[in-house]
């Protein structure tokens, strides 16, 4: 078969006959690549190279990429792995429909050039460069990477992301109307000890909201994973509802550096233990300081991180290795 006289569409179609994924935005050059090779494009350029077992023990080399690997379980994609980057970019190379579930805490665009500082306090408003943008271009920011994170879940996976009123009706029209992707429910996380408004001139902002969608269309999803019983019980036996009420992230958890947004553990993991089940594979792809990725391994899930700032990367690295630590310690008693 001669490739380079077919059209993009054949060679696509080629691609699909014989159950490759993940070509839909590949140009000419690398479809007729992937189907000489069998091999992914993109993933070979991407993927870390291996470490040798002794670099997977090795948490004080710092590097980003270093991965506790005990819960991998496929050789193409980097489980358990935090990349360094800009996602949209990093989530075209992978593969569609390899993931579970993605939970992501996105630039809410609520930061200004200059916040507002209080003398009498340190409470200060966002004024983040990775959180400052144009109102056209947050609406094509949102648009590109949820065009990504839908590529890249199952059918029927979960898709929790957050935002606050600066955010979440852009990120829910998108979701619901330009995708028409099934909205299941939106979680109000209430911050009783939020801080003061420093203006006086409006309610004091306590709330963050999570949007529950699952990646089908509206009228087919189904079969999307709740684990029901497990709120129950965490809720004394009474149906979880949906206002969380969970104070702002503890200092304790903020131990090897600070990060204006980081969530706190227990948010993310009342979302991990809802929607997830062990060995489930989970995306982050703003992962900040890795919150996601700590409770993930706690509750023996997988999961990728993508963030682009170094300085968050090697704070989320140093908690996961904590994390991964106690996992040894807690298991040692069977023999390992
Ligand atoms: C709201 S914070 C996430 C905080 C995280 N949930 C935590 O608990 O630490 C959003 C993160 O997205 C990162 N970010 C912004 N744009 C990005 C992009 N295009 N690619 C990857 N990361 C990005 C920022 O650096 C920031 O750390």
């Amino acid at each position: 078969m001669n490739y380079q006289q077919m059209t993009n569409k054949e060679l696509k179609e080629e691609l699909k006959k014989r159950k490759l994924k993940g070509y839909s935005s590949l140009k000419k050059t690398q479809l007729i690549e992937y189907l000489s090779t069998g091999i992914h494009p993109l993933k070979k350029a991407l993927i870390p190279p291996k470490m040798a077992e002794s670099e997977t023990r090795d948490s004080s080399s710092g590097s980003i990429g270093y991965s506790p690997t005990i819960l991998a379980a496929t050789e193409e994609l980097p489980i358990n792995q935090i990349i360094s980057g800009d996602c949209i970019k990093i989530m075209r190379s992978f593969p569609d429909g390899v993931f579970d579930c993605c939970i992501t805490d996105p630039p809410f665009n609520m930061s200004r050039k200059k916040g507002l500082g209080w003398a009498f306090s340190s409470h200060v408003t966002m004024q983040e460069q990775w959180d400052i943008f144009a109102q056209d271009d947050y609406f094509q920011f949102t648009v590109d990477w949820i065009t990504e994170v839908l590529r890249l879940l199952k059918t029927n996976g979960n898709f929790f992301v957050f935002g606050s009123f600066h955010c979440i009706f852009t990120i829910g029209f998108i979701l619901q109307s330009l995708f028409n992707r099934r909205i299941i429910s939106q979680i109000v996380w209430y911050k009783p000890n939020a801080q003061p408004n420093i203006t006086c001139r409006m309610f004091t902002e306590s709330t963050e909201f999570i949007i529950w969608a699952v990646n089908n269309e509206s009228k087919k999803a189904k079969n999307w994973t709740f684990n029901y019983e497990v709120m129950k019980s965490m809720n004394n036996d009474k149906q979880m509802r949906n206002m969380w009420e969970i104070p702002l992230t503890k200092p304790s958890e903020r131990k090897y550096g600070k990060h204006p947004s980081q969530k706190p553990l227990a948010v993310i993991n009342r979302l991990i233990l809802a929607g997830t089940n062990e060995g489930d594979l989970i995306l982050d792809p703003f992962s900040g300081t890795g919150t996601t990725a700590v409770v993930a391994e706690q509750h023996k899930r997988k999961w990728i991180m993508i963030e682009k700032e170094d300085e968050y990367n090697r704070i989320a690295q140093k908690r996961v290795d904590e994390q991964f630590g106690k996992l040894f310690e807690d298991d040692s008693e069977n023999n390992w």
